[in-house]
């Protein structure tokens, strides 16, 4: 019989019970609904809307089977339809008729939407636990690499130097700003729901403070209307994790880039690569390229819910269970990605010696011989003009500008001097760049500087 068996006078159809049913994917929320069933009993005995002893053995009674259902002793039930209603149903078969009483002034409606707020700030505070290590770990790269030249790319042209440290930080800015967008989420998902009821909270006196203060939220929902039929804290997180995943992803192709042997900057570590079943010789960047293709589900998973919500009438349609799967698969894919792309990074080996040399090959220089013209007292436009011409020689004769000899230069524009090499060599070009924010070492000290005060402030 089902829970809301009185007003039917047939059975369901299989086909129904199995269309409808959620218990396959919701029975995850299984502790948190337990955990929030408790603080409403609690709060139902302090008010008297039920006795104190059936309180008690109410709570005796769902603490029991929180234990038997982590012991792996439970099996869920298709036709209960969903995490609520087995777990109500497990409780009436153990303690009898009294656990009937325990959805006193509430719905499954406000019931649902406490336990995905539950499980969403557990999650978002193991997610951040993830994020951090990462954070760490690229902050040790980046430190490690504060003086190892690379190319900076603009349109995937080689550009100017930098220094590989300074193009990892860059990287550790966006997770940076992904850990405060995975605590605005957090802060939107404190709020507690229990109290809305169905739609329009209840007779009963209850007390919704009590509750939501003994779950720690940091308040109410203050309209029970939007209490049982906001999803957008889920949206928050979705479109964190995305934002997220395409940070990863970005880093993912450099990744794949970088370990190609075109460019060879970079070696993975045997553990964190996968060979190929028929050409011996592979060696390939699989977690790269996963973490970049789930890029994909990630997004999807946003665009799904805000299209479910999209034409959804005031207040709770059941439309929104499908909140649930999306958010779920979302999660599990972070909580994956994370860790292995933190090991991969934490375990590739740099070479330093492939990163120097694209540097000197690609004029990245170029930049900074038209600001030695400068310096000396041509306008930029004039000074960007020779140097092209100069350009325009090198890559006729296949050369280089720091190959290139004195006469030649002076032969283009006499106010060229033996200083000129001194001012285009890589390292003068990195390090000149002291302006905050840039590639030279005491610039990029001052970054480190920063980024390790704000891992200080992340807890755990
Ligand atoms: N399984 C449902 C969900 O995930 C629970 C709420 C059901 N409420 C209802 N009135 N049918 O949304």
């Amino acid at each position: 019989m089902k829970l809301w068996g009185g007003r039917f006078a047939k059975e369901t159809d299989q086909l129904t019970d199995h269309f409808n049913s959620s218990i396959s994917f919701d029975m995850r929320l299984y502790k948190h609904d337990i955990i929030g069933s408790i603080a409403h009993v609690h709060m139902l005995g302090k008010q008297g809307i039920i006795t104190l002893e059936e309180s008690i053995a109410i709570v005796n009674g769902l603490e029991a089977l929180l234990k038997d259902i982590e012991a792996g002793l439970i099996e869920f039930n298709e036709k209960m339809e969903d995490i609520h209603m087995n777990i109500e149903a497990l409780l009436t078969e153990r303690i009898g008729a009294v656990a009937k009483k325990m959805h006193t002034g509430r719905s499954r409606n406000d019931q649902v939407a406490l336990d995905v707020r539950l499980y969403a700030r557990d999650e978002i505070l193991e997610l951040k636990a993830f994020l951090k290590s990462l954070m760490e770990t690229v902050l040790d790269l980046a430190t490690a690499h504060k003086n190892t030249i690379m190319p900076g790319y603009t349109h995937l042209q080689r550009a100017q130097p930098i220094t590989f440290g300074h193009h990892l930080m860059a990287y550790f800015e966006m997770l940076r700003r992904d850990y405060k967008r995975l605590d605005f989420a957090y802060d939107n998902t404190n709020y507690c729901p229990l109290g809305s009821g169905a739609l329009a909270t209840t007779t009963y006196p209850l007390d919704r403070e009590a509750v939501a203060c003994e779950l720690n939220f940091s308040g109410i929902c203050e309209n029970s209307i939007d209490g049982v039929s906001d999803r957008d804290f889920c949206l928050d997180l979705l479109y964190t994790l995305s934002t997220l995943m395409m940070h990863l992803s970005r880093f993912s192709e450099e990744i794949i880039l970088w370990s190609s042997h075109e460019f060879h900057f970079i070696e993975l570590d045997d553990a964190y690569s996968t060979g190929s079943s028929i050409m011996p010789q592979k060696k390939n960047p699989d977690i790269a390229e996963l973490v970049r293709g789930k890029t994909g589900r990630v997004y999807g998973n946003l665009m799904s819910l805000l299209t479910t919500m999209k034409g959804l009438p005031l207040a709770y349609n059941k439309d929104m269970q499908e909140d649930k799967e999306r958010l779920f698969d979302s999660i599990d894919t972070l909580k994956m990605c994370l860790p292995i792309f933190t090991r991969m990074l934490a375990t590739l080996k740099v070479c330093e010696k492939n990163m120097y040399k694209a540097a000197s090959g690609g004029f990245t220089n170029a930049t900074d011989a038209a600001d030695y013209l400068v310096k000396k007292g041509l306008a930029f436009r004039d000074a960007h003009e020779v140097i092209g011409k100069l350009v325009l020689h090198c890559v006729t004769h296949e050369t280089s500008l720091e190959e290139l000899p004195l006469d030649v230069y002076q032969s283009i524009h006499p106010i060229f001097e033996e200083d000129v090499y001194e001012a285009i060599s890589l390292n003068t070009c990195v390090q000149g760049r002291m302006v905050k924010g840039g590639p030279s070492a005491s610039a990029l000290g001052e970054h480190f500087e920063k980024a390790k005060a704000f891992l200080n402030t992340c807890e755990n």
